[in-house]
């Protein structure tokens, strides 16, 4: 269903099954409903014109509907082409008070399965805001004043668009040496193209607007701090992913769960006595070795940083090169945040029937192309997001003759957590999003300041550490803990207050 400027969902009617979602993820997330209490009559958010582009699941419509109950206006769009749940995104459009028929809710431009050109316009939606109509923009500007990013990709559009209004270059078609991500880049300077011919000045516009960015994950952060030291970082950001509530908790712990619960949902394969291989052994690689190891795989981790191998190795998993090990493998799980970590000549040795998946946040860590090239492939869509690949028997692209085999691939080698179920749960998510909402209420606050009196420069910020305790102490009554006091005595002895901070910034957790 769609509304032009207003909303595009799979369909309206989905409201009501997400809206029952909404509510029990609701109980599930005391951080948020913790700030809405907290900060509800205040309203700091008044005047925001937040621009969220990050997977639109249940857990994200409790993000954005507190958001909107601390004064926000909000649109949003997915950060993954098929991480999108319908129901939630269909009851974020309808809105609390709203019916199918009489929608009331926050513009959303998401779906599960979107086409990577259906992907960047929904991008393009919630950095341009259509003025009047539904209450949103102002005087005409119709732009966003926040934007809450995972991943980076709203924010590589402004900066990418100024960066080619400035230097008064219409975005060209295809640019060589773009070995991976062309297809995409390529949409991506479309979008940009003809936003550029409606208006010349567009990303002008948007990007003078904005006032800051918080981003959710390793990625997106990685980006920013990429922009930060080349000096082309055009706002302040917030790094909501090491706050330490976020990284070593829904990297690790989120991954722990719905790892499993994408192998799970796409092929009901058996995980116990199996063999594992998980790439990378950083938060998310923690968590995902923990989650096979749980159900009694047997688990290959590899790692490239010696300090991260080590820990493997400490933790009792076995550290091998992919290659040295890919004949034994059931399972191969990419984790690295890093591009072709997956190779075509990886995928030919792989055993009949072995699954790869990606849980990274972009679809570089395996070589898709590669694979599609193989002479005599044949995909076959087991159901959506779940791939068979029939190998022709024969000798191989890599001189080696094998047998015929089949490979299965996970959501096209996108993060299959989102692609194949429903992303981490509420309760890890609530550390994450409460961040996310702290973020916003710094930068904004920080936007009120006069110039020169901000704390936010062009540059990339994490919270303080007394907030990231906050975040914790929220979650802790749910889950029945009782901390244990500092008496005043022992404070002092170990120099800190009673009421903390409880450790230095250098502390690794
Ligand atoms: P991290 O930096 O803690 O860990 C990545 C690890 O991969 C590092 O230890 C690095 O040394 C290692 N690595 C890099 N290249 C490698 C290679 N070629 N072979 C083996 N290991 C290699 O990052 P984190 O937080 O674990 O995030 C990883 C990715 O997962 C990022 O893309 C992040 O955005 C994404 N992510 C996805 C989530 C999801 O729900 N699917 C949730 C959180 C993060």
């Amino acid at each position: 269903d769609e509304a032009p400027g207003r909303y595009k969902v799979r369909s309206l009617a989905l409201a009501e099954a997400g809206r029952h979602q909404i509510r029990l993820a609701e109980h599930e997330m005391p951080g948020l409903m913790a700030l809405r209490a907290e900060y509800g009559d205040a309203q700091p958010l008044a005047g925001a014109r937040i621009a969220g582009s990050l997977h639109m699941t249940v857990q994200t419509a409790v993000l954005i509907e507190t958001l909107v109950a601390l004064g926000a206006q909000v649109r949003w769009a997915s950060c993954n082409i098929f991480s999108t749940q319908d129901e939630a995104a269909a009851a974020i459009a309808v809105g609390p008070h709203g019916t199918p028929d009489d929608p009331q809710g926050v513009p959303v431009f998401a779906w599960k399965g979107e086409s990577l050109e259906e992907y960047w316009d929904c991008t393009e939606q919630i950095l341009v805001w259509p003025a009047g109509a539904d209450g949103q923009g102002e005087n005409g500007q119709g732009g966003p004043n926040l934007i809450l990013d995972d991943g980076g990709d709203a924010t590589m559009l402004v900066h990418l668009g100024l960066q080619y209004e400035r230097a008064g270059v219409v975005p060209p078609d295809t640019l060589p040496g773009e070995p991976d991500h062309t297809h995409e880049m390529n949409v991506v300077r479309g979008v940009l193209r003809r936003a550029l011919e409606s208006d010349p000045l567009r990303w002008t516009t948007v990007a003078q607007a904005i006032g800051g960015v918080t981003e959710e994950t390793t990625t997106g952060v990685h980006r920013l701090y990429h922009l930060a030291e080349a000096g082309e970082l055009i706002f302040p950001a917030i790094n909501v992913n090491d706050s330490v509530t976020k990284s070593k908790f829904d990297n690790k712990y989120g991954i722990r769960h719905s790892l499993p619960d994408g192998i799970n949902r796409a092929t009901d394969i058996l995980i116990g006595g199996k063999v594992a291989f998980v790439a990378g052994y950083g938060d998310v690689g923690k968590g995902a070795a923990e989650a096979f190891r749980g159900q009694g795989a047997r688990v290959i981790v590899s790692e490239v940083d010696p300090i991260c191998a080590l820990q493997a190795a400490m933790d009792g998993f076995q550290v091998a090169r992919l290659e040295d090990v890919i004949g034994e493998a059931d399972f191969v799980i990419t984790t690295t945040g890093n591009k072709d970590v997956v190779r075509t000549s990886h995928m030919l040795a792989l055993k009949d029937k072995a699954v790869v998946g990606n849980i990274g946040h972009f679809d570089n860590e395996i070589d898709m192309a590669g694979l599609a090239a193989v002479p005599g492939v044949v995909k076959t869509e087991i159901k959506p997001q779940v791939h068979e690949w029939t190998l022709p028997g024969g000798v191989g692209p890599d001189g080696v003759e094998r047998a015929e085999r089949s490979i299965i691939v996970l959501s096209e080698g996108r993060l299959l957590n989102l692609g194949n179920a429903t992303g981490h749960p509420s309760f890890v998510m609530s550390n994450s999003f409460a961040n996310q909402v702290i973020g916003q209420l710094e930068l904004f606050a920080d936007m009120a300041r006069p110039a020169d009196e901000r704390q936010y420069a062009r540059q990339v910020y994490r919270l303080p550490k007394v907030l990231d305790e906050k975040v914790a102490r929220l979650h802790l009554d749910a889950l029945g803990v009782r901390l244990t006091e500092l008496s005043k005595e022992q404070a002092e002895y170990l120099g800190v207050p009673v009421e903390g901070p409880f450790k230095p910034e250098h502390y690794r957790y």
